[in-house]
C-alpha cells in the first residue's frame, strides 16, 4: 500500500510541479483539491518558513495524514527583497499573474544590468507523526525588461536563468523541475522520504 502524502494547496499549477517530481516514489499524492470542507489558513506569517510550517501544521491537524505545504515567492534584492512573502498579492489583494508582473516591471523599469537581480526561494514544510522538517530550495535569475515565453504560471515569463539563456516560460515542467526553486526543494524533499519509507 502506498503512502498518502497531502499537498496543502489549490494550486493546480503547483499540484503539477509536486505531483511529476515525486511520480517516482511510491506515495499516493493528494491534494486540497481532492476534498471539501477543510479550514482556511491564512498566510500571515513573515517568512516563508512561517507560512509553511503554518500551513503544513494546520492542515495535518485537520487530516491526520502526512502533510507537505510550501511557501515560495521571488525576491529582488534591488526592491528591498520584494514582492518575497506578498509575491501572490504584489498587485493586490485579488491580483492575476498579469496583474503582478505589470507592477513587477513598472516597479522595475528605473533599475538595469546587476540591479535587475533576482531569486526565487520555496521553503517545503513537511509534518507527520513523528517529524517536522524544512526544505529549501533557489534558484537565481534575472528579470527581463518583458514578458518571454509561454509556459509555466505567475512571473515565469519574467525571470531569465542566465546558464540557460531562457525564462521559466520557456522550460517544459520537467526542464523547469530540474533547476527551480521548488525542484530543488522538492529533491531534498524525496531524499528525506525515501529515507523514511
Ligand atoms: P504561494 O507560494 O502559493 O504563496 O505563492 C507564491 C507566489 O509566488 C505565486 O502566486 C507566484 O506569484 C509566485 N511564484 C512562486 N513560485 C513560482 C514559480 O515557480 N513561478 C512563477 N511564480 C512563482
Amino acid at each position: 500500500m502506498p503512502h498518502t502524502l497531502l499537498i496543502a494547496t489549490t494550486n493546480a499549477d503547483k499540484v503539477t510541479e509536486f505531483r511529476k517530481a515525486l511520480a517516482d516514489l511510491h506515495y499516493h499524492v493528494q491534494s486540497l483539491s481532492d476534498y471539501t470542507g477543510y479550514p482556511y489558513i491564512d498566510e500571515d506569517g513573515l517568512t516563508f518558513a512561517a507560512n509553511a510550517y503554518k500551513k503544513a501544521l494546520g492542515y495535518y491537524r485537520h487530516f491526520n495524514k502526512p502533510v507537505i505545504a510550501d511557501d515560495s515567492g521571488l525576491q529582488v534584492p534591488a526592491l528591498n527583497n520584494a514582492p518575497g512573502i506578498y509575491s501572490a498579492r504584489y498587485g493586490g489583494p485579488h491580483a492575476t499573474y498579469d496583474d503582478n508582473n505589470r507592477v513587477l516591471l513598472r516597479n522595475m523599469c528605473h533599475l538595469c544590468g546587476d540591479e535587475r537581480q533576482a531569486r526565487f526561494v520555496c521553503t517545503i514544510c513537511y509534518i507527520d507523526e513523528q517529524h517536522i522538517r524544512y526544505f529549501t530550495g533557489q534558484t537565481d535569475g534575472l528579470i527581463l525588461d518583458r514578458l518571454t515565453g509561454r509556459h509555466g504560471f505567475g512571473y515565469d515569463p519574467l525571470f531569465y536563468v542566465p546558464s540557460l539563456q531562457k525564462t521559466y516560460a520557456q522550460l517544459t515542467t520537467s526542464e523547469k523541475n530540474r533547476i527551480s526553486h521548488r525542484g530543488k526543494a522538492i529533491q531534498r524533499l524525496k531524499t528525506f522520504l525515501q529515507a523514511i519509507s
